[in-house]
């Protein structure tokens, strides 16, 4: 199977791209990361694509242009698909333009219900029942594009927004491999 050339968008953490970092040294995963795109320089993330030895390349988001500069690194990397992966920035139009059906997120409520940021502490106070997460195409609204996977538990008395986020957590790191896993079964 020829793996497909991706790039993971990270931010922060990068607990998603160390997951499918190790997933994606399984020879029936569909995908190769072959580069990691990061836009804050303080992100514990980017220990994990040293560690690999992954190309990684620092993007300053608040330049103009700054958009220009990642299809640039993107095309000498030869990459056709791209995971955002706790990347905090809104990709524009044009931007998915160039990338069309090729952008994937993952995101922790249960879309469409609380799509934004501070998902955990609406989820409180709206008394939900149950929470989980979300990985879905990339169109040019916020946490919109078509769903490709949803994963949910219930949410309990004692549960607080620590305990969401890492019972969340838990399930996005199946959910992304399979969502990939999903998207390129035919091809
Ligand atoms: C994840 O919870 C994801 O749903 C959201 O940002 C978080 C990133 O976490 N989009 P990490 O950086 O992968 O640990």
């Amino acid at each position: 199977m020829v793996k497909k050339r991706t790039c993971v968008f990270i931010s922060g953490r990068g607990s998603n791209l160390h997951n499918l970092i190790l997933h994606s040294r399984n020879n029936s995963f569909p995908v190769r990361i072959n580069l990691v795109i990061c836009n804050n320089s303080n992100a514990y993330g980017i220990n994990f694509a040293k560690k690999h030895k992954i190309p990684y390349v620092f993007i300053n988001t608040k330049i103009k242009n700054f958009e220009n500069k990642i299809l640039f690194h993107l095309k000498e990397h030869k990459i056709s698909f791209i995971c955002l992966a706790g990347y905090m920035k809104i990709i524009s139009d044009t931007f998915i333009k160039n990338f069309r059906g090729k952008i994937i997120n993952i995101h922790p409520s249960l879309l469409p219900k609380f799509k934004g940021l501070n998902t955990f502490s609406r989820m409180l106070k709206n008394k939900e029942k149950v929470a989980g997460c979300t990985v879905h195409y990339v169109n040019k609204k916020l946490d919109d594009g078509k769903i490709i996977i949803k994963k949910n538990f219930l949410i309990n008395d004692k549960d607080d927004e620590l305990s969401l986020k890492n019972k969340t957590q838990k399930l996005e790191y199946k959910a992304f491999p399979e969502a990939i896993i999903k998207i390129f079964r035919n091809t």
